[in-house]
């Protein structure tokens, strides 16, 4: 019987939990067919690699729960008949796999695809507890400042003045081209990137654009080099097209452009980078490397996807022209978002593609969606061209600034010489190395009791992830927030 089973000891979860639980999963989505024998114990601890035990109370458990019985001399088989509680109580997105109907008569399984069938088994995202008082969750603005009255009133200019250009599907799939010459006009000043507004399609959110790059460039099997520590939306995006990802590492200057060289990365043909602002570490790749990386990107005939998703709060440091910018726009996909310098639900972002890649991308987001709306991409041009976003921008590097200096300081207050700030001076985020006796999970875990939400930057890592490595968003939380959150996470870990 083949079953891939992966269990990961790294995470809360028992290992006996973990295995249980993908075991029961596989039987209710059918790949554990009714009656089918499963591994014995000993042959199955011998090819996960876990101890005896730790098979025989998952198996112990899934068949006091009904789906797997034991019979004396022909070992353990999944059950004929799942109790009817059973497949009541599973939720929808189960129920489209299953090999069963309610009344118990057999019923063809719905096939996923390798696509699906990757989703389906990918863990849940982990996230904070929406309900915790006060969340270090990354990637939100300060929301609150917004200026919506500003917003409103654009708005509603665009509404008073409606026409059925407004409501009808827009001609041009790339987008408005007046909200394209904006942004064409505004990264040419802000990031040194050098494009016609032609080479600009409006997105919605940068998650589309690296879903799209990925649909567009990247076959099943291709390797992808990723930053290790790096963003998850962007590996799961490969993983799911059926990439092979290689890690990268990361260090105090971010991407180390020369382990692109190894053996590992020899087939590599693509690198999806956050060179402005590593995420999570925070680091800005100096220009040394951004060159170097060009040149490796130049003679391998690889694909550079440049991820700039907050750079645009930088508290002191001189920005780096981004990459597409030095590499003459040859073979690096720009990736920019409106989410984290307005608001995450805008859901607008743009992707800026070497001229050759214009038509197909323009084709790929028609077969996505279609197009963004258009009485918002209309808004925000006028929001870009009266000069709100640089206001707005101006603002919040001053009001972020406060904020992070709020965080060190309460780190260095309740941490001490226990506390390692990394990352350059910059974003709305911050990683940090804390000493403490005890684990990461423990450490989420006392946090979560005092009502404090963050994340052990473990989930960021591909492989060699280090204990201790914490980020901490910072930019929805006031500087009076802040201080209170870091207070009882020091309390809670003394
Ligand atoms: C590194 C990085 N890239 C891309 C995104 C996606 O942003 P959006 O799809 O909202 O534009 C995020 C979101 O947090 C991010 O952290």
């Amino acid at each position: 019987m083949e079953l891939a089973i992966t269990l990961d000891n790294r995470l809360a979860e028992s290992l006996h939990r973990q295995l249980y639980e993908e075991l029961r999963r596989a039987i209710l989505a059918g790949r554990l067919k009714p009656g089918e024998r499963v591994p014995s114990t000993r042959a199955m601890a011998d090819s996960l690699g876990v101890s005896r035990a730790t098979v025989t109370l998952s198996y112990e458990q899934l068949i006091a729960e009904g789906y797997l019985e034991a019979a004396i001399g022909s070992g353990t088989r999944v059950c004929v008949q799942l109790p009817d509680e059973l497949l009541q109580s599973l939720p929808v997105k189960q129920l489209k796999a299953e090999s069963f109907s309610l009344n118990g008569s057999k019923t063809p399984a719905i096939k996923l695809s390798a696509y699906g069938n990757y989703l389906d088994d990918s863990k849940p995202l982990e996230g904070i507890d929406p309900d915790l008082p006060i969340s270090f969750k990354t990637g939100r603005p300060a929301l609150e400042e917004f200026p919506m009255a500003e917003w409103r009133r654009l708005l509603l200019r665009h509404c008073r003045t409606s026409s059925a250009r407004l409501l009808d599907y827009a001609p041009d799939m790339r987008g408005e081209p007046k909200l394209r010459a904006a942004i064409c006009n505004y990264l040419g000043r802000s990031r040194a990137v050098r494009c016609s507004a032609d080479q600009i399609i409006i997105i919605n959110g940068s998650q589309q654009a690296i879903d799209l790059v990925t649909k567009i460039l990247i076959e099943r099997g291709d390797t992808v080099a990723v930053e290790n520590p790096g963003y998850l939306g962007a590996r799961r995006a490969f993983l799911a097209q059926g990439a092979k990802l290689v890690p990268i590492p990361v260090d105090e200057s971010g991407i180390v452009v020369e382990k692109l060289e190894s053996k590992a990365a020899s087939q590599v043909k693509s690198v999806y980078v956050t060179p402005s602002h590593q995420f999570p570490t925070g680091t800005m790749l100096p220009l040394q490397r951004r060159l170097e990386l060009l040149k490796w990107a130049e003679r391998r005939g690889a694909v550079i996807i440049e991820d700039d998703y907050d750079s645009e709060f930088r508290f002191g440091s001189r920005p780096i022209p981004a990459l597409q910018g030095l590499s003459e726009g040859k073979n690096v996909i720009y990736v920019g978002t409106f989410s984290k310098v307005l608001f995450p639900s805008l859901r607008i972002g743009y992707v800026v593609v070497p001229e050759s890649l214009a038509r197909v991308f323009t084709r790929a987001r028609w077969i996505a969606d279609r197009q963004t709306p258009t009485l918002e991409q209309l808004v925000l041009a006028d929001f870009l061209n009266e000069g709100h976003l640089e206001r707005h921008l101006r603002r919040m590097r001053t009001l972020y600034a406060k904020r992070r200096q709020a965080l060190i300081r309460g780190l260095k207050l309740h941490f001490e010489d226990r506390v390692d700030v990394l990352g350059e001076n910059a974003g709305m985020h911050l990683m940090v190395r804390l000493q403490t006796d005890f684990s990461d999970e423990d450490v989420v875990l006392r946090a979560t009791e005092v009502g404090v939400g963050l994340l052990s930057a473990r989930i960021y890592y591909l492989n060699d992830s280090r204990a201790g490595e914490f980020v901490f968003g910072y930019g929805g939380l006031s500087e009076r927030r802040i201080s209170e959150g870091i207070k009882r996470l020091g309390k809670a870990l003394r």
